[in-house]
């Protein structure tokens, strides 16, 4: 257990050097809690929304799943976005996906993953909806990048598409990939 005192440890260390800086930081994070960005991103433990963008506890309110797949029938996305847009008032969205994403590469294959094929059915719409373009590239990494980019514009589109959004149109929808080799975001739909 020794991997988990250590996260205790550093728990610990984080929350001295938070105090270090300023003495009200907790207090002050405590009372409210006033995010502009809701960020939909992927699982993956490479993609930590508030460390790639230096916000801070408070900044980014956060819904992440496996390649931040929207699906506007998920009820555990749509509960996160109603809070977001009624009671946390955000200003913005975020759909952010990122290159070498496993649960692309997965969903592209023929293969069985148990319980996971019915997520992974989300993404193949994806495909099955751009077929002609993605099967026209003939490098397997162009391909996969190029999925990455069509299941984050498939998530803005659906955001836009939702009741809850047409009703709120003042908030912005962003379509953003990560690329885990440089730690650079990029722009590629909405804004
Ligand atoms: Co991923």
């Amino acid at each position: 257990m020794e991997i988990i005192s250590k996260i205790f440890l550093e728990n610990k260390a984080w929350a001295a050097d938070k105090i270090h800086m300023d003495r009200e930081y907790f207090n002050k994070l405590a009372l409210i809690q006033e995010p502009d960005f809701l960020w939909i991103g992927c699982s993956d433990s490479r993609v930590p929304a508030n460390e790639i963008t230096n916000t801070e506890p408070g900044e980014m309110f956060v819904h992440r799943n496996i390649a931040n797949v929207v699906d506007l029938h998920d009820i555990n996305l749509m509960s996160v976005m109603q809070y977001a847009v009624e009671y946390l008032k955000v200003k913005h969205i975020i759909v952010c996906g990122h290159y070498g994403c496993g649960g692309i590469k997965a969903a592209m294959t023929k293969d069985s993953f148990g319980n996971m094929d019915v997520w992974l059915k989300k993404i193949k719409d994806v495909y099955g909806d751009n077929a002609l373009e993605v099967d026209a590239i003939v490098n397997e990494d162009d391909r996969l990048k190029r999925m990455v980019e069509l299941n984050v514009q498939a998530g803005v589109n659906k955001i836009l598409s939702a009741e809850l959004i047409k009703s709120n149109p003042s908030i912005i929808v962003h379509g953003w990939v990560y690329d885990l080799r440089d730690g650079i975001l990029h722009r590629i739909a909405g804004g």
